[in-house]
């Protein structure tokens, strides 16, 4: 049985019934009927994603297990691996998780015996972000293969980029990167183009915020908007049907150009408001792979 950790583990057909899944949970009420506990346990900040997973589990009529790492028994020492297993014990069905390193799992995953959903780790991944930047790509153009998306911003450091670039590739889409100098990934195996050509080409233009918590050197933002953001000028340049995604928070005025954020071809809400839908997809999909649900106990309010 498989924890949700990484877009590498997803083969395009489960990434495509996923954005089924979350498109039918949007268009009706589907509940739960069986006591199950969601631990949300995030050692890093949130609000999108520990929110929109606690809306997902009390729509799907889940008990929600709210943890606070800073007011928890990791202060006196407790490490990760006993907080965890401590959820399993006071009996979480599924522990959703989000810490500041990159393979937060690898002790985890053999020695935990409820489904993990990874909910970030460090710079490596997020794949529930990726699912629902899927979904808003999927449900804008009805497809994903073929669709020219250009990843822009400090890709070296953004879990974003790196989920996506992978389940983009996996699915066909002609994926492109575009980072200031010092914020290229060499893992990433794509054409670096320039944010003037990122607006002429793309179909999608994903934009990410600097990870500053993530750079030892802080860097100055001042002048970044112009150089290598998203002006209000080049959104002029983008195509007509083009649309701008943005995982948030966003920094408004350093990535992108304070008012484009509502613009009519942002869809950053849109990606907030499929978050919830598509988490409440990986919930289903997960508990179903572990038995702990099966269609008979999923019923329609
Ligand atoms: C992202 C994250 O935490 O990686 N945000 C999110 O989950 N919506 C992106 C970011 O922090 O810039």
């Amino acid at each position: 049985m498989n924890h949700f950790i990484s877009m590498k583990q997803l083969s395009s057909e489960t990434i495509i019934q996923l954005l089924d899944s979350a498109t039918n949970l949007q268009e009706s009420n589907f509940t739960i009927s069986k006591q199950l506990f969601a631990a949300n346990l995030f050692f890093e900040t949130s609000t999108r994603t520990k929110m929109s997973f606690t809306v997902a589990e009390k729509k799907l009529g889940m008990e929600v297990l709210d943890f606070h790492a800073e007011a928890s028994s990791m202060n006196k020492g407790e490490s990760l691996y006993d907080t965890v297993k401590t959820f399993e014990a006071i009996g979480a069905n599924v522990a959703i998780i989000r810490h500041e390193a990159d393979n937060w799992m690898t002790e985890l995953a053999s020695n935990i015996a409820v489904p993990i959903i990874n909910a970030g780790s460090g710079q490596a991944e997020h794949p529930t972000q990726c699912m629902l930047d899927l979904l808003t790509i999927y449900q804008e153009f009805g497809c994903i293969k073929g669709i020219k998306v250009v990843i822009v911003g400090d890709i070296k450091h953004s879990r974003v980029a790196k989920s996506n670039a992978i389940a983009l590739e996996k699915l066909g889409a002609i994926v492109y990167l575009c980072a200031a100098p010092g914020y290229e990934d060499e893992t990433l195996q794509y054409p670096y183009i320039t944010i003037d050509e990122a607006v002429e080409i793309c179909d999608v233009l994903m934009l990410l915020r600097i990870q500053h918590e993530r750079h030892t050197n802080k860097h100055d933002t001042a002048g970044y908007l112009e150089a290598f953001g998203l002006t209000k000028q080049r959104e002029k340049q983008m195509k007509d049907h083009a649309i701008i995604l943005h995982p948030a928070p966003v920094n408004r005025g350093v990535e992108i150009d304070k008012d484009i954020v509502e613009y009519d071809r942002s869809r950053i809400f849109k990606q907030m408001a499929n978050g919830v839908y598509m988490r409440m997809a990986i919930l289903i999909h997960v508990l179903t792979e572990w038995g702990i649900i099966d269609d008979t106990i999923i019923t329609e309010r």
